[in-house]
């Protein structure tokens, strides 16, 4: 059942956004084509969801702001005799203006002749264009037939708006439906993770240990947010490694990055673990850095920080401990001017989280940094990246390091929505214990 009054509250804090004399159009994410006539699984575009709680390709929501009224007229594809062979019956306009709610349903072939009539004396435009989107190719349509009735006294649109902008926005600030659907693909992710760290032995191959994943994720009504990275040994220094193609050696570390989209909404889960139950005691040493970075850097989630200073922890934290390692041969002051630490750790310690796994909200205000309010939702993800060089003792050679949880800023302070899997190593290897004897 969709949650219509949910949706009603999203449109209408746009709806509040909006200039008077206004529209905004918003289309659907298109079927994307993998090869052929085959197609990708559906994926609908975030902003679209995030209004509509629709599903479906081939629709387009219109919102309209005319003298301060809030009118909303939904367009979708007619059902068809082919769709319902091939792909299923699609839902009548009439069954999704009572399940949605919107004031007005109608068939796409429509969207011209009421598009045109609502552009009359219309100021400003929002959508979020990109290519060549149905919605945009008949607005041109339309504004080329009121440009020549223009004498005729028509105004004409005359101010163009990202709608884009103005949802990320509204995004970065989660409501309750919206933490409870991340806080499930957390737990659903949680408990991936955990069965994965239980299989996890020599011998067996990255790709069995995601095929684990996948299938933890899907049981529960869940999907990849991500295509995920099962990277052991010197694979976990390829930031964005995905083959997960490698047998698991003995005495290497597993550097897992999935987790699950839960009704559309991401999580984001990093654990990195001993493929042989135990870590060596290199391995401990750069793993209790990154562990002490994480847990400050999570500590310091509070209102009114910011993700740049949160950051700035894990990295002060990290340069100490390479350098109490010997991995930095220079000051601490030196290392963190020169930002020495980018040559093992070179990414960002967080990105916001929600409907996408790298959430597009902006990160500056007004050129400042964003500060933190209940309700927002981010990762928090330190890590060190150790390669085979000459400058390094070999002892450290290809051991990649990270840890990442999910983050939810609340009244009382952090709360970790991914806190069920262990990330200690005392935890870890508890839980790997008789994982090697079958
Ligand atoms: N899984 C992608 C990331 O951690 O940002
Ligand atoms: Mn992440
Ligand atoms: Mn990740």
């Amino acid at each position: 059942m969709i949650n219509k009054t949910m949706f009603k509250k999203r449109i209408k804090k746009l709806f509040r956004l909006m200039n008077d004399n206004s529209i905004a159009i918003i289309e659907s994410a298109p079927k994307k084509i993998r090869n052929n006539d085959s197609t990708y699984r559906y994926r609908q575009s975030s902003n679209f969801y995030y209004l509509t709680g629709y599903d479906n390709p081939s629709a387009i929501l219109v919102i309209l702001k005319k003298k301060k009224k809030l009118t909303t007229h939904f367009f979708t594809k007619k059902p068809n005799k082919h769709d319902e062979v091939w792909t299923g019956s699609l839902p009548s306009s009439v069954k999704i203006k009572n399940l949605h709610g919107f004031d007005k349903c109608d068939y796409q072939e429509d969207f011209e002749k009421y598009l045109i009539s609502y552009l009359e004396n219309i100021k400003s435009v929002y959508h979020s264009w990109d290519h060549d989107n149905v919605s945009k190719l008949i607005f041109n349509k339309c504004l080329d037939k009121l440009e020549q009735r223009y004498r005729s006294g028509i105004e004409l649109p005359s101010e163009f708006f990202s709608l884009k902008k103005i949802l990320h926005k509204l995004r970065l600030i989660k409501d309750k439906h919206e933490i409870e659907l991340i806080r499930a693909a957390g737990k659903i992710s949680s408990e991936a993770h955990i069965a994965m760290i239980k299989k996890c032995k020599p011998g067996l191959t990255e790709k069995e240990l995601e095929a684990l994943l996948i299938y933890n994720f899907n049981v529960n009504n869940a999907l990849e947010a991500y295509t995920s990275i099962v990277a052991s040994g010197k694979n976990a220094c390829v930031l964005h490694y995905i083959e997960n193609s490698s047998t698991l050696q003995n005495g290497d570390l597993l550097l897992t990055d999935a987790a699950c989209e839960y009704k559309n909404y991401a999580s984001d889960i990093t654990r990195t673990i001993p493929i042989n139950g135990r870590y060596n005691r290199y391995q401990k040493l750069l793993y209790n850095i990154v562990l002490k970075a994480q847990e400050k850097a999570i500590e310091a989630c509070v209102i009114g920080n910011t993700l740049q200073n949160i950051h700035l922890i894990a990295v002060k934290i990290i340069c100490k401990g390479l350098i109490e390692l010997g991995l930095i041969n220079k000051s601490y002051k030196q290392a963190m001017d020169e930002e020495l630490y980018k040559k093992f750790y070179m990414h960002n310690t967080g990105h916001w989280l929600g409907l996408d796994v790298h959430d597009p909200s902006e990160y500056k205000e007004d050129n400042e940094p964003v500060k933190l309010k209940a309700g927002m939702i981010f990762t928090v993800e330190p890590g060190l990246y150790i390669r085979a060089h000459k400058s390094v003792s070999k002892k450290f050679h290809n051991i990649g390091i990270r840890i990442e949880d999910d983050i939810l800023i609340t009244k009382k302070g952090p709360e970790i929505l991914t806190s069920n899997v262990p990330k200690s190593i005392k935890a870890i290897e508890k839980l790997m214990v008789g994982s090697n004897s079958e």
